[in-house]
């Protein structure tokens, strides 16, 4: 088991495996999109397993798989499935937009994905045409059906709340798991991450507000021996009946603190840099070491020594704030941050 300086047991891994993404959350990415790695910079699939094997053998279980939108990337299924086999991992997530999940879930699930984390900031296709640029609502809503009936569980939908586009939204998203086993999450906009800078900072509803909207619904906190799993930063609650739970995942803007001090989460990007921290522009190139023929034991020293150097909290110094475009799935690209914590 690997424990950072700080006693922090480190067991999770979140690998970028695209930098491309077909949405362009408002949110997230500029409109014209950012500057794209290129192909022969973004790690090959052999090369991503060979980090899950050196990771594995340090402790790491969990691989959560994200973008960039992942199921843009070339032969996304058999990669779960090389990873899903590595000994030592028992279980492999993804964070994805749903555009491409009803076509790809059953092959998925066969190849060994266990979970999915949904994207899905309305119910109105307008709003979702405004929000992500693209007509995409009636897939995403199917992609997640899909992704029920193929036994991906638990399935979190993650909904960014913005002031003036859907607070009025928060009853509706949270209806649904009265009949469905979903768990939807309220995210509070980051608002110096991504292309949010560019948004009115109005638009930031704080998590404490949107609890309140909660609890005037009649939702009530549910303990933390019960909420749907993961280590993640969410607060979750729940409507008297329902079949599914309510998450309130919090900026860490907010209290970045708190949540650092059960961070157990590393994070590799597609371009092969390996992060000790959602903050760090401090990283490894694994990359490079295994292009220059590094074994699987220099591989597990390098990570041992990126958990070793993993900062207390995300603002130590020396772990600036990066701020560019285009962080969404946990766009781990490039020296772009992750959103390491929403995933869950
Ligand atoms: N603030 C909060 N959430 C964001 N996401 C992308 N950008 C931001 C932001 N600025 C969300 C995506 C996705 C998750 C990985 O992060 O919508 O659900
Ligand atoms: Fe973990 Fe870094 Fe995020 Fe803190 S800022 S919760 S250490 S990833």
């Amino acid at each position: 088991m690997a424990r950072d300086r700080f006693g922090r047991e480190i067991n999770y891994m979140r690998i970028s495996v695209t930098d491309r993404c077909n949405l362009r959350c408002m949110y997230c990415m500029p409109p014209d999109g950012v500057p794209l790695i290129s192909h022969d910079d973004i790690l090959r699939h052999e090369e991503i397993v060979r980090v899950v094997e050196a990771a594995a053998r340090l402790g790491i279980s969990h691989i959560r798989i994200t973008g960039g939108e992942p199921l843009l990337r070339h032969g996304i299924v058999s990669l779960v499935r090389m990873i899903a086999q590595v000994p030592g991992i028992s279980d492999v997530s993804m964070t994805t937009n749903g555009c491409l999940l009803g076509r790809y879930a059953e092959h998925l699930a066969e190849a060994g994905l266990k979970r999915v984390n949904v994207s899905m900031d309305t119910l109105r296709p307008e709003r979702a045409r405004d929000i992500t640029g693209h007509d995409c609502l009636a897939q995403v809503l199917q992609g997640i059906e899909v992704a029920e009936a193929c036994g991906l569980q638990p399935i979190k939908i993650n909904t960014v709340v913005l002031r003036s586009i859907n607070l009025d939204e928060i009853q509706d998203l949270a209806m649904l798991t009265r009949l469905r086993p979903w768990h939807v999450r309220f995210i509070e906009l980051m608002p110096s991450w991504g292309a949010a800078a560019s948004l009115d900072p109005g638009e930031v509803v704080p998590a404490e507000e949107i609890a309140e909207r909660l609890r005037g619904l009649g939702a009530k906190p549910v303990a933390a021996n019960c909420n749907p799993g993961g280590a993640g930063p969410a607060r979750y609650m729940r409507l008297p009946g329902s079949k599914g739970t309510l998450g309130i995942v919090g900026s860490e803007d907010g209290n970045p603190r708190g949540m650092c001090e059960r961070c157990n989460r590393l994070r590799l990007s597609s371009d092969g840099k390996l992060y000790a921290c959602l903050f760090s522009t401090v990283a490894v190139d694994l990359r490079d070491m295994m292009r220059s023929g590094a074994s699987i034991d220099e591989l597990c020293s390098a990570i041992r020594g990126a958990i070793s150097n993993k900062p207390r909290y995300g603002r130590d110094p020396g772990s600036a704030r990066n701020v560019r475009p285009g962080t969404g799935h946990g766009g781990a690209s490039g020296g772009r941050p992750a959103l390491a914590e929403i995933g869950g």
